[in-house]
């Protein structure tokens, strides 16, 4: 793997931090946030992503680049965007990489004195080196008579022989926005109107489907054959008063100019820490998508820390039998797999959890059975004591079919000053309670999967003793069908 040599001492720093994780990616040093540009080019995948490469802080971004012949294991590539002279003095931000008969051509959102405007760079056959449009930015400003919150990132696609894209936004009063624009050649864009638009007099933050008063990193999608209804799936990232809050799905028929929506509701359970996710369709015909992992820590640990951000592993996603989006890890990310630990099958009771100790990398995977009224906790990272301790609960309604996943940090860290936020929301379970359970955990980074259901987290433990993993009931019978686990490995040696 190569890695960039101008880094500067905070890489050395970031590489002994314990709460640094091992197989996820992530850059050597600094910031990194939203995915970019993701595509796979002639068989290679590419990452692009959002990052400061000179402090672990939100500034001056540049696109990072990161390449993978397997969706798992990456080499870093030169920085693909910089800041220079013009629209995107002050950062190029986010945006989509998109083939132009055969030319990889990258719209993204130039970003200069508060300002934010499309802009355009073409690429070499490898994607390696970028060249900016001397005529940038593309479109002047946002389109006239609109009171908008803001103006930024794209999803771009070819439709009926021509572009369209879909660009970021909110409007005052309104709530949050996706305006759609039209073009021949990717240059001169007309504005055709507003997607979809939310509403942000309803709901509040604590509401994990309302959409606040921008919407962030807008993604459109087909998950569906041709002309099944109810296929076609809206992303955007709820953003409001300055803070990031979650990402959001609506699933519905795009026809025309306009989103009809038939379901809408949280991308991922863990709010703020699986956001602006971005996806591409592989050569497998598979949806992949990528999200950015933020930290959970203050702003000075982080800074001692000298990087911040990870990305999220690459995730599927399907529609779930509920008409919903599903997602789970890409099966490649079974490759990382090592030294397998057996669980043993049979009943759960509260006399007989499985004990386990796994460390700081590792997977659990379990199809659980609940009966009504039933739960089962899952925790990991936990020291012998207990003092330490996530707990990832899976429960079932006593009454009706309902299933519940949440994630209690309360004692994730013996440092105060780590979020320990609880989260949690519904997940559809089997006719007989079944759950399949998958619990990925990386250092500080946990991504939790039931029934494709997501639920993403930061935790922080201190104590070098924090690996153990129990597998219990806590209420109810419950049982485990088959379960395992495995250490993962390093990708970064
Ligand atoms: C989302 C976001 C985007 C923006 C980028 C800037 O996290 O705020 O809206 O383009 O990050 O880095």
């Amino acid at each position: 793997m190569t890695h960039e040599s101008t880094l500067g001492p905070s890489s050395a720093l970031a590489a002994h931090d314990p709460q640094r994780p091992r197989f996820h990616f992530l850059p050597p040093a600094g910031w990194l946030n939203d995915p970019n540009g993701l595509t796979q080019w002639n068989g290679t995948y590419h990452l692009f992503y959002q990052h400061n490469p000179h402090a672990p802080v939100h500034e001056r971004i540049h696109w990072g680049h990161a390449t993978s012949a397997d969706l798992v294991t990456w080499a870093h590539e030169p920085t693909a965007l910089t800041p220079s002279a013009g629209p995107d003095e002050d950062g190029c931000w986010s945006g989509v990489l998109v083939d132009d008969g055969g030319t990889p051509t990258i719209v993204y959102s130039g970003h200069r004195g508060g300002r934010e405007l499309p802009c355009v760079a073409t690429g070499s056959a490898d994607l390696r080196t970028w060249r900016k449009l001397p005529d940038n930015p593309v479109i002047a400003g946002p389109p006239d008579g609109l009171d908008l919150t803001a103006f930024r990132d794209h999803c771009v696609w070819r439709e009926g022989g021509r572009w369209r894209q879909l660009i970021g936004s909110g409007i005052r009063g309104v709530g949050g926005a996706a305006l759609l624009y039209e073009s021949a050649d990717l240059r001169r864009w007309e504005y055709v109107g507003p997607l979809l638009t939310g509403d942000v007099t309803h709901g509040s933050t604590d509401d994990l489907s309302w959409s606040g008063s921008m919407w962030e990193c807008v993604d459109l999608f087909r998950l569906g054959p041709d002309g099944a209804a109810g296929a076609d799936v809206l992303v955007a990232s709820a953003w409001h008063e300055g803070a990031t809050h979650y990402p959001l799905y609506w699933t519905g028929d795009y026809r025309g100019d306009r989103f009809q929506p038939v379901h809408q509701g949280p991308l991922d359970l863990g709010g703020r820490y699986f956001y602006a996710p971005q996806s591409f369709r592989d050569e497998h015909d598979r949806r992949i998508m990528f999200g950015w992992l933020q930290e959970g820590r203050d702003e000075s640990t982080v800074a001692a820390a000298g990087w911040s951000g990870v990305m999220s592993l690459p995730r599927v996603v399907t529609l779930g039998a509920d008409g919903r989006p599903a997602l789970a890890p890409a099966a490649e990310v079974t490759m990382l797999r090592t030294d397998p630990v057996t669980v043993a099958a049979g009943p759960l009771g509260d006399a007989d959890p499985r004990r386990l100790w796994l460390g700081d990398q590792f997977d659990v995977e379990a199809r659980l059975v609940l009966d009504p009224g039933a739960a089962v906790d899952l925790v990991v990272r936990a020291t012998e004591d207990g003092a330490e301790r996530t707990v990832v609960t899976v429960s079932r309604a006593a009454d009706g079919p309902g299933g519940r996943i949440a994630v209690d940090r309360a004692a994730g860290s013996l440092d105060p000053s780590v979020d320990a936020t609880p989260r949690g929301g519904p997940v559809p379970l089997g006719p007989g309670g079944e759950v399949d359970l998958r619990v990925i955990v990386d250092h500080s980074a946990v991504e939790i999967f039931a029934n494709g259901r997501a639920l993403t987290t930061r935790v922080y433990p201190t104590r070098p003793d924090a690996g153990g993993v129990e597998l219990r009931g806590r209420a109810g019978g419950s049982r485990v069908e088959r379960a395992g686990a495995w250490r993962m490995t390093d990708i970064w040696a």
